[in-house]
């Protein structure tokens, strides 16, 4: 926090680094996060993986959430939002950071400013058809160690990032998905028409193959940075 908490963050220049990505459940969010934080060494922060983490380890955080993801709903906002605060105060977010899954509500994101004490985001909006979301999550698996879904097709029974292996999510079952889909409508749906007004807020179309939309998520970011910020 620079104590510059009287700037408006609709209106400041972004930080290089401090990028939000929102779109629906299976948009590509993690993928996308994943890849990019290894492109410009800043760290991925993913709620969703923090909450599984969690759960899987049965701390006391995991115990409070864990029927609420097993439900397909959201997380508190309060809960959400010191979960993020804890992690932002970690040294590694120095040169700035790629968040996925957070915010997901107005209250999240005016919270997330107010953490951030003026420094503002880039907003990327990974636009989906929701035709394209079902099959995605439903034949989607995901590494148990390091939580990354695999985009190798189904090629190989280990993660090509850490060697653990696949498994399924828990909440990638057809009436989860659709309950999810409901708590994005409800809660981030009005998030995206929020952010939608700043300058710093792009549109991103994540139907494309997973290299398509890696270059049109980094052309996005250095349209909304300006040339060369991005090394
Ligand atoms: P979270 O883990 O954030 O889940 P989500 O938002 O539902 O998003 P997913 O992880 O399912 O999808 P994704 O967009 O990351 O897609 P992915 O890259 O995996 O949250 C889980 C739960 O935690 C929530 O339901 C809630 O309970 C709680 N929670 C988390 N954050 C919260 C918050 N802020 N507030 C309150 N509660 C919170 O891709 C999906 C699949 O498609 C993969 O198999 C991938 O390989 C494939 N794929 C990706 N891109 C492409 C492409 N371009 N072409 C082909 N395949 C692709």
């Amino acid at each position: 926090m620079n104590g510059s908490e009287e700037q408006d963050p609709a209106n400041v220049r972004p930080h290089p680094f401090n990028v939000v990505l929102v779109g629906l459940p299976g948009a590509g969010k993690g993928t996308q996060a994943a890849q990019f934080a290894r492109r410009h060494r800043v760290p991925k922060i993913s709620t969703g993986d923090i909450l599984r983490d969690a759960v899987a380890r049965g701390t006391p955080l995991g115990r409070e959430v864990a029927a609420t993801l097993e439900a397909g709903g959201l997380v508190p906002d309060d809960v959400i939002v010191r979960v993020v605060q804890e992690r932002l105060e970690h040294p590694d977010t120095a040169r700035g950071f790629v968040l996925d899954g957070f915010p997901r509500t107005v209250p999240q994101a005016a919270a997330l400013d107010a953490l951030l004490g003026g420094r503002a985001v880039v907003v990327i909006f990974l636009e989906i058809s929701p035709d394209v979301i079902l099959q995605r999550l439903v034949t989607r698996r995901t590494c148990e160690s390091c939580g990354q879904a695999d985009t190798g097709a189904h090629t190989s029974e280990y993660c090509a990032s850490c060697g653990g292996g696949f498994v399924k999510r828990a909440d990638d079952h057809i009436d989860v998905i659709r309950r999810r889909l409901d708590a994005y409508v409800e809660n981030t749906q009005p998030l995206v028409d929020w952010y939608s007004r700043r300058p710093a807020f792009r549109t991103v179309d994540a139907n494309q193959p997973l290299a398509d939309v890696a270059r049109a998520f980094d052309a996005a970011v250095l349209e909304c940075l300006g040339p060369g910020e991005i090394p």
